[in-house]
Protein backbone atom coordinates (compact mmCIF):
# COMPACT_ATOMS: atom_id res chain seq x y z
CA UNK A 1 0.00 0.00 0.00
CA UNK A 2 2.69 2.74 1.29
CA UNK A 3 4.82 1.37 -1.70
CA UNK A 4 2.11 1.88 -4.15
CA UNK A 5 1.49 5.38 -2.70
CA UNK A 6 5.05 6.49 -2.60
CA UNK A 7 5.40 5.16 -6.64
CA UNK A 8 2.46 6.82 -7.50
CA UNK A 9 3.37 10.07 -5.91
CA UNK A 10 7.31 10.09 -7.72
CA UNK A 11 5.50 9.33 -10.99
CA UNK A 12 3.06 12.08 -10.85
CA UNK A 13 5.98 14.69 -9.39
CA UNK A 14 6.08 17.92 -11.46
CA UNK A 15 9.85 18.44 -10.39
CA UNK A 16 12.20 15.72 -12.13
CA UNK A 17 13.70 12.85 -9.29
CA UNK A 18 16.80 11.31 -9.80
CA UNK A 19 18.48 8.29 -7.88
CA UNK A 20 22.24 7.18 -8.17
CA UNK A 21 24.24 4.72 -6.88
CA UNK A 22 27.72 6.11 -5.31
CA UNK A 23 29.40 5.59 -8.37
CA UNK A 24 26.85 7.81 -10.01
CA UNK A 25 25.19 5.92 -12.08
CA UNK A 26 21.20 6.25 -12.54
CA UNK A 27 18.88 3.77 -11.23
CA UNK A 28 15.55 5.44 -10.99
CA UNK A 29 14.44 8.64 -13.10
CA UNK A 30 10.79 9.69 -13.22
CA UNK A 31 9.27 10.91 -16.01
CA UNK A 32 8.88 14.62 -15.06
CA UNK A 33 13.11 14.54 -15.35
CA UNK A 34 12.91 12.27 -18.62
CA UNK A 35 10.67 15.05 -20.39
CA UNK A 36 13.01 17.37 -19.09
CA UNK A 37 16.31 16.30 -20.45
CA UNK A 38 14.53 14.60 -23.65
CA UNK A 39 15.59 10.85 -23.04
CA UNK A 40 13.60 7.84 -22.31
CA UNK A 41 14.13 5.39 -19.36
CA UNK A 42 15.51 2.81 -20.78
CA UNK A 43 18.53 5.64 -22.46
CA UNK A 44 19.10 6.26 -19.07
CA UNK A 45 19.23 3.36 -15.86
CA UNK A 46 22.81 2.43 -15.73
CA UNK A 47 24.22 5.20 -17.63
CA UNK A 48 26.60 8.12 -15.40
CA UNK A 49 24.66 11.11 -14.16
CA UNK A 50 27.13 13.19 -15.76
CA UNK A 51 25.75 12.65 -19.48
CA UNK A 52 22.85 15.19 -18.61
CA UNK A 53 25.48 18.09 -17.24
CA UNK A 54 27.43 20.28 -19.81
CA UNK A 55 31.25 20.56 -19.40
CA UNK A 56 33.21 21.01 -17.36
CA UNK A 57 30.79 19.44 -14.71
CA UNK A 58 30.42 16.47 -16.72
CA UNK A 59 34.18 15.68 -16.51
CA UNK A 60 34.45 16.38 -13.04
CA UNK A 61 31.44 15.48 -11.45
CA UNK A 62 33.09 12.12 -10.46
CA UNK A 63 35.79 13.88 -8.81
CA UNK A 64 33.14 15.98 -6.75
CA UNK A 65 31.79 12.62 -5.36
CA UNK A 66 34.55 11.00 -4.80
CA UNK A 67 35.66 14.20 -2.96
CA UNK A 68 33.00 13.96 -0.91
CA UNK A 69 33.42 10.53 -0.12
CA UNK A 70 36.38 10.99 1.42
CA UNK A 71 35.88 14.22 3.08
CA UNK A 72 32.39 14.03 4.16
CA UNK A 73 31.97 17.70 3.27
CA UNK A 74 28.88 18.66 1.02
CA UNK A 75 28.92 21.63 -1.33
CA UNK A 76 25.44 20.55 -2.57
CA UNK A 77 23.68 18.02 -0.08
CA UNK A 78 21.44 19.49 1.96
CA UNK A 79 22.19 23.38 0.57
CA UNK A 80 21.09 23.19 -3.26
CA UNK A 81 22.29 25.07 -5.88
CA UNK A 82 21.78 26.10 -9.35
CA UNK A 83 23.33 24.17 -12.35
CA UNK A 84 22.94 23.48 -15.96
CA UNK A 85 21.71 20.44 -17.38
CA UNK A 86 22.35 19.03 -20.54
CA UNK A 87 19.43 17.88 -22.44
CA UNK A 88 19.56 15.03 -25.58
CA UNK A 89 19.42 17.44 -28.04
CA UNK A 90 22.12 19.47 -27.04
CA UNK A 91 20.40 22.22 -25.37
CA UNK A 92 21.43 23.74 -22.16
CA UNK A 93 18.97 25.11 -19.39
CA UNK A 94 19.36 26.06 -16.01
CA UNK A 95 17.72 24.28 -12.68
CA UNK A 96 17.98 24.41 -9.50
CA UNK A 97 19.55 21.05 -7.74
CA UNK A 98 18.44 19.91 -4.47
CA UNK A 99 20.28 16.59 -3.47
CA UNK A 100 19.42 14.22 -0.48
CA UNK A 101 21.57 11.37 0.53
CA UNK A 102 19.88 7.93 1.39
CA UNK A 103 21.19 5.37 3.95
CA UNK A 104 19.51 2.23 3.08
CA UNK A 105 20.11 -1.12 5.37
CA UNK A 106 23.34 -1.84 2.71
CA UNK A 107 24.30 0.70 0.89
CA UNK A 108 24.17 4.72 0.12
CA UNK A 109 22.06 6.30 -2.50
CA UNK A 110 21.47 9.76 -3.42
CA UNK A 111 17.97 11.34 -4.80
CA UNK A 112 18.47 14.67 -6.69
CA UNK A 113 15.66 16.92 -7.57
CA UNK A 114 15.53 19.14 -10.60
CA UNK A 115 13.38 22.22 -10.44
CA UNK A 116 13.49 23.95 -14.02
CA UNK A 117 14.28 27.10 -14.00
CA UNK A 118 13.90 28.62 -17.45
CA UNK A 119 11.13 30.97 -16.63
CA UNK A 120 12.55 32.56 -13.87
CA UNK A 121 15.93 33.04 -15.16
CA UNK A 122 13.67 35.02 -18.29
CA UNK A 123 12.21 37.01 -16.28
CA UNK A 124 14.63 37.96 -14.12
CA UNK A 125 16.98 39.07 -17.36
CA UNK A 126 13.81 41.10 -18.56
CA UNK A 127 13.43 43.06 -15.01
CA UNK A 128 17.55 43.50 -15.47
CA UNK A 129 17.16 44.89 -18.73
CA UNK A 130 14.57 47.22 -18.05
CA UNK A 131 15.50 48.37 -14.39
C1 LIG B 1 28.42 17.30 -6.40
C2 LIG B 1 27.03 19.51 -10.48
C3 LIG B 1 23.35 16.43 -10.96
C4 LIG B 1 24.83 14.11 -6.97
C5 LIG B 1 28.29 18.20 -7.44
C6 LIG B 1 29.09 19.40 -7.57
C7 LIG B 1 28.69 20.02 -8.72
C8 LIG B 1 27.65 19.22 -9.30
C9 LIG B 1 29.23 21.34 -9.32
C10 LIG B 1 30.25 19.77 -6.66
C11 LIG B 1 30.07 21.04 -5.95
C12 LIG B 1 31.37 21.45 -5.33
O1 LIG B 1 32.22 20.60 -5.03
O2 LIG B 1 31.52 22.65 -5.15
C13 LIG B 1 25.94 18.83 -10.99
C14 LIG B 1 25.29 19.19 -12.22
C15 LIG B 1 24.25 18.34 -12.37
C16 LIG B 1 24.26 17.43 -11.21
C17 LIG B 1 25.69 20.31 -13.18
C18 LIG B 1 23.31 18.37 -13.56
C19 LIG B 1 22.71 17.30 -14.07
C20 LIG B 1 23.36 15.61 -9.86
C21 LIG B 1 22.31 14.69 -9.49
C22 LIG B 1 22.72 14.03 -8.37
C23 LIG B 1 24.04 14.54 -8.03
C24 LIG B 1 20.97 14.55 -10.24
C25 LIG B 1 22.02 12.98 -7.55
C26 LIG B 1 21.04 12.21 -8.00
C27 LIG B 1 25.95 14.75 -6.50
C28 LIG B 1 26.67 14.35 -5.29
C29 LIG B 1 27.70 15.28 -5.12
C30 LIG B 1 27.59 16.23 -6.23
C31 LIG B 1 26.35 13.15 -4.42
C32 LIG B 1 28.75 15.30 -3.98
C33 LIG B 1 28.17 15.84 -2.70
C34 LIG B 1 28.13 17.36 -2.58
O3 LIG B 1 29.06 18.04 -3.02
O4 LIG B 1 27.14 17.85 -1.98
N1 LIG B 1 27.42 18.12 -8.48
N2 LIG B 1 25.33 17.76 -10.42
N3 LIG B 1 24.39 15.51 -8.95
N4 LIG B 1 26.54 15.86 -7.03
FE1 LIG B 1 25.97 16.74 -8.75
Amino acid sequence: ESENKFNSIIKTAVDGIITIDTHGLMEMVNPAAQKLFGYNESELLGRNINMLMPEPDSSQHDGYMERYHHTGVPHIIGIGREVSGLRKDGSVFPFFLSISEVQLADRKVYTGFVHDITRQKVSEERLRRYA
